[in-house]
């Protein structure tokens, strides 16, 4: 269990002044930390088909990148690479917890837990992400410099690398372990370590306008809306036919704002497109199907726990009329069992005696038992 000290700030303290404004150091914002899981755990699970990982070195002067699956880092020196796992959540239930003191910001901006081991020197070089980031400082030093939002040139380093040109320093420090470095979008950054360490991101991202449009177009096809045709049965005849009048750009536009004012569409749309898996999901449905009788049973006496990864929230203004959404797919229940909906969706671990009025509510076990099936939650130590 991590527990987050924003160092005298209070949360509401620390969104007003810095989140999405300026990057801040939080010294020891982690106290006697210890890293979820060691340097060779991690350098197994990029060994793994499903994860995504990658290694940067710098090697004469000239930066370099390769994608795992890796077999083998025997290969390696002792300096100057770095080892990165994105969505370390879905593969490592220690790892995941590094999330939880974050939960004062809502799931569906967060996007993953990167992760990273460098030697020294090591790093993935000046850069500028698009998302807010809370870097914490496992085992080791890192050297961290950031330098201002504004106009900064990007440069391709390596086909997999997108860096930024020199900038100057907003921030320059050294992290040590429990420290905290929070960086917005847009403030290019580096970080080089002093010494062999470990370093935890957890990054939230907003989506772009138009990954929200393509997002949609792709909703509407898949469920065959939006395909009505524009009407114009009033037409008068005009002089100029070349031209596409005020009225006539009105009704086109109309047209795709009534798709958008549509709530029951567009809800849905936001929904499953808020929950889809960013990253691949590590699911293992079960191999028998689950009996009622037995998860009733056995939600008096396990907690259940939702896979490391999976994205289940629910509208406020849809989930009293039974609406929910859990992996992209939109999912109905019966409106009474709202408050236990809630709690599949606010929480990663829900403890029997905080189900025990839904042991034996029918609907309820039902839908459990098609979670557990698919895998999308597990029986845990309560
Ligand atoms: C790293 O862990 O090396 C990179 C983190 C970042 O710059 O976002
Ligand atoms: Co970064």
């Amino acid at each position: 269990m991590y527990s987050l000290d924003l160092n005298q700030m209070s949360q509401n303290e620390f969104l007003t002044q810095y989140w999405q404004k300026k990057p801040v150091v939080i010294r020891q914002g982690f106290k006697d930390f210890v890293d979820p899981i060691s340097m060779d755990e991690f350098a197994g699970i990029a060994m793994e088909e499903a994860v995504q990982s990658r290694l940067v070195s710098k090697q004469d002067g000239e930066w370099q990148a390769e994608f795992g699956p890796f077999e083998s880092y025997d290969h390696l020196g002792e300096q100057d690479w770095s080892l990165v796992i994105q969505a370390l959540d879905n593969f490592s239930e220690e790892a995941a917890e590094l999330i939880e003191p974050f939960r004062f910001l809502p799931h569906w901006r967060l996007d993953d837990l990167m992760a990273s081991f460098a030697t020294k020197g090591g790093g993935v070089g000046p850069h500028i992400d698009n998302y807010d980031v809370f870097i914490c400082q496992g085992t080791g030093k890192r050297h961290w410099r950031v330098g201002d939002r504004g106009e900064h040139t990007e440069v391709i380093a390596h086909e997999a690398l997108l860096h930024v040109e020199p900038f100057e320093a907003l921030i320059d420090v050294e992290l040590e372990t429990g420290d905290i470095l929070y960086i917005p979008p847009g403030f290019p950054h580096e970080g080089i370590a002093l010494e062999p360490s470990m370093s935890f991101s957890v990054g939230f991202r907003a989506n772009s306008a138009i990954s929200l449009l393509s997002g949609f177009a792709d909703h509407l096809i898949d469920n065959d809306l939006g395909t009505q045709l524009l009407e114009d049965p009033n037409r008068q005849a005009i002089k100029n036919s070349g031209e596409i009048t005020a009225q006539d750009y009105a009704s086109i536009k109309q047209q795709l704002q009534n798709l958008l004012d549509d709530d029951k569409v567009f809800s849905h749309f936001v929904g499953n497109f808020l929950t889809s898996a960013k990253h691949e999901l590590d699911l293992m449905p079960s191999d028998e199907p689950f009996a009622p009788e037995e998860v009733s049973e056995l939600l008096g006496i396990h907690a259940i726990k939702r896979l490391g990864g999976l994205r289940a929230f629910y509208l406020e203004e849809s989930i009293d009329n039974g609406v929910c959404y859990i992996n992209g797919e939109q999912v109905n229940f019966a409106a009474e069992l709202a408050p236990a909906i809630k709690l599949l969706c606010n929480q990663v671990v829900v403890m029997p005696d905080e189900l025990a009025p839904w042991r034996e509510n029918k609907a309820f076990v039902s839908l459990m038992v098609d979670l557990l099936d698919q895998g999308f939650w597990f029986w845990t130590e309560s």
